[in-house]
């Protein structure tokens, strides 16, 4: 959460236009303030405040500020409300050093109480002014600017990603990263650094994926990176990017989630090219030889594990679901010999991150799956493999569960294979993937438009389902509730019994999702359940299947395997979030209280 952003030039420019377009990128992370410190003649010129970046940058006059060297800041409340004074960047006493983090500084109470002992005026609540006024302490005691950012640095502890200027050395933008991610981009005559790489596409497709425990400055010219006091050699480190900007931005869609949807058939393909059989295949008997195995994630990623997590069954396999935040509670269970498949998008989620750590210590080999190359999680896991969803905007995840099921689906096939199990039915099933989800897009758009306009005017929705279909149900009605703020709740359709169905009453709506043919006749049992108290039903089913006759509304999507349904079957549940939410007026792209990456436990 919080996304920053800091840049260096040769010479000046319209910087303030920049940092602004920067943060418009970044916003997804964090939209509650926004602020921008540009180094001057007489010390740092800051302008920031509560709100979106577009209106605080008008009102602001961002585009007007010239400037070489800059830092921006679009923030996410953790400590401190969000207000002008909360608002990032944030200032020393002498207002020549500022500061934009993202990440929590967990002694920031300690470090404040003596820095108000030594004579500092505090502004905000927030943790991170605490920085400022550290090195503004060290360079009183005569340092350097970057001495003082490294002694301010030993004192801190927690997670962060920290830009600083300090108009005493002009060109310069310091940075540190600890848990929260940061990028390095490498320019011509300018290098920048940012919270992830869609944002540095805008200026330069070589990047530096930075590692915790790292920090240095950089100018237009030098970028200078240490670790616990010693020189790091990045030059070896740089990667070029293969997306372009343009694919990190809308493209004509009125928002990414819409745009994201619907480019669901090229990621799916992507991942299915991008393949690695004899790496699938290794990791096939890594599982099968474990004494217990995994599935560690969060979100809807961790839906996508559990889509995998049920498939084992059809091998006899048990695996142990675990939500990462919970990994704690598992602890006992880690040991030599087990292996975990650990899964997320971004690669940074902190409680993702954190079980990785756990189960590694306790000596669990750990796979695992992740959009994003090099991010901490590929970085600190045994084996990799990659969905190639390219980048993900929407704070809503959606081509990213699709691919990862993709993915998974692939590995569960490479398990049957190594069984001696006949496989090719679901490799032909595999194959046909893309081109059934550009077909289960086109099929309900409409219907979806259609049934978002019932869903809006109610404040609760089911979403029942039974096996593999689980999972599926689960994920639609997380979009519902992330994006149009419904109240769904997912159920196992047979346990809806126990309780649930007290809740049902006219126009309740109840969506099934119907992707495990052999558990078809057990659902209608409990459609007709719902029936009866005329509840509005409303079904995923498989194209041409006679159950549409037992609905109020029906979403039809080609049958594939009941693993791979959950990749095509997610979708018109998708579309049906985003439409409720366009109905609602709610931005889906940016829903409330919610961030695209959580790095904060
Ligand atoms: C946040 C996002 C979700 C995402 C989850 C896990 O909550 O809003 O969309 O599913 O994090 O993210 P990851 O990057 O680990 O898959």
């Amino acid at each position: 959460m919080c996304g920053i952003f800091g840049i260096t030039l040769d010479s000046e420019t319209n910087l303030g236009a920049l940092l602004r377009r920067a943060l418009e990128r970044l916003e997804y992370r964090g939209y509650d303030s926004a602020g921008i410190a540009v180094v001057a003649p007489s010390g740092v010129l800051v302008k920031k405040d509560a709100g979106k970046v577009a209106e605080v940058a008008q009102r602001l006059g961002f585009d007007h500020v010239k400037g070489a060297t800059g830092i921006a800041h679009t923030r996410w409340a953790t400590h401190g409300r969000p207000t002008q004074t909360n608002a990032h960047p944030h200032v020393d006493c002498t207002e020549t050093i500022a500061v934009v983090h993202n990440g929590i500084i967990e002694n920031y109470e300690e470090l404040k109480s003596e820095l108000i002992a030594k004579g500092h005026k505090f502004r905000s609540e927030t943790d991170t002014e605490i920085f400022a006024h550290l090195m503004e302490e060290y360079e009183r005691m005569g340092l350097s600017p970057w001495e003082a950012f490294k002694r301010a640095l030993s004192r801190i502890r927690g997670a962060y990603a920290l830009a600083v200027v300090d108009s005493k050395e002009p060109d310069k933008v310091f940075f540190a990263r600890n848990l929260s991610p940061l990028i390095v981009g490498v320019g011509d005559r300018f290098n920048l650094v940012a919270s992830d790489v869609p944002t540095v596409l805008d200026h330069t497709n070589r990047v530096i994926p930075l590692r915790d425990g790292e920090y240095g400055f950089i100018t237009s010219r030098v970028i200078h990176v240490e670790y616990d006091g010693v020189p790091v050699r990045v030059e070896e480190r740089v990667q070029t990017i293969p997306w372009s900007a343009d694919q990190a931005m809308r493209g004509g869609y009125p928002h990414f989630m819409l745009k994201e949807i619907h480019e669901q058939p090229e990621a799916i393909a992507s991942t299915i090219a991008g393949l690695e059989p004899r790496r699938l295949a290794e990791i096939a008997e890594m599982l099968l030889s474990a004494h217990k195995i995994y599935v560690v994630g969060a979100g809807t990623s961790y839906y996508a594990g559990l889509v995998f997590q049920l498939g084992l069954v059809s091998y006899k396999l048990a695996a142990v679901p675990i939500i990462a935040s919970e990994y704690g509670t598992y602890e006992g269970l880690f040991d030599k010999g087990d292996t975990a498949i650990a899964i997320s998008q971004s690669g940074e989620t902190i409680d993702t991150i954190r079980a990785v750590r756990a189960l590694r210590e306790r000596g669990v080999r750990v796979v695992a799956v992740t959009n994003v190359v090099s991010s901490t999680l590929a970085r600190e896991s045994d084996l990799v493999l990659y969905t190639r969803a390219g980048p993900e905007i929407g704070v809503a995840a959606t081509k990213t569960f699709t691919t990862q099921v993709t993915l998974l689906s692939a590995l569960h096939m490479a398990i049957g294979r190594a069984l001696g199990v006949d496989v090719s039915p679901q490799e032909a099933a595999l194959k046909r993937l893309p081109e059934v989800a550009r077909k289960t897009l086109e099929l309900n758009e409409g219907t979806a438009k259609e049934v978002a306009e019932k869903m809006a005017a109610n404040q609760s929705a089911y979403y029942l389902s039974r096996g593999v279909g689980m999972p599926v149900a689960l994920e639609g009605a997380l979009k519902m509730k992330e994006i149009a703020y419904i109240h769904a709740e997912a159920y196992p359709a047979g346990e809806s019994k126990h309780g649930p169905i007290a809740l049902v009453e006219n126009k309740f709506p109840v969506v099934f999702v119907f992707s495990d043919p052999s558990l078809k006749e057990k659902l209608l049992n409990n459609v007709a359940e719902m029936a009866a108290r005329d509840a509005t039903i409303i079904g995923v089913i498989p194209r041409g299947d006679d159950v549409a006759k037992k609905l109020k509304y029906a979403f039809e999507a080609p049958h594939l395997d009941p693993m791979l349904n959950a990749a095509t079957f997610v979708i018109p549940l998708q579309l049906l979030a985003y439409y409720t939410a366009i109905k609602l007026g709610r931005d889906p792209d940016k829903p409330r209280n919610l961030a695209k990456t959580v790095t904060v436990e």
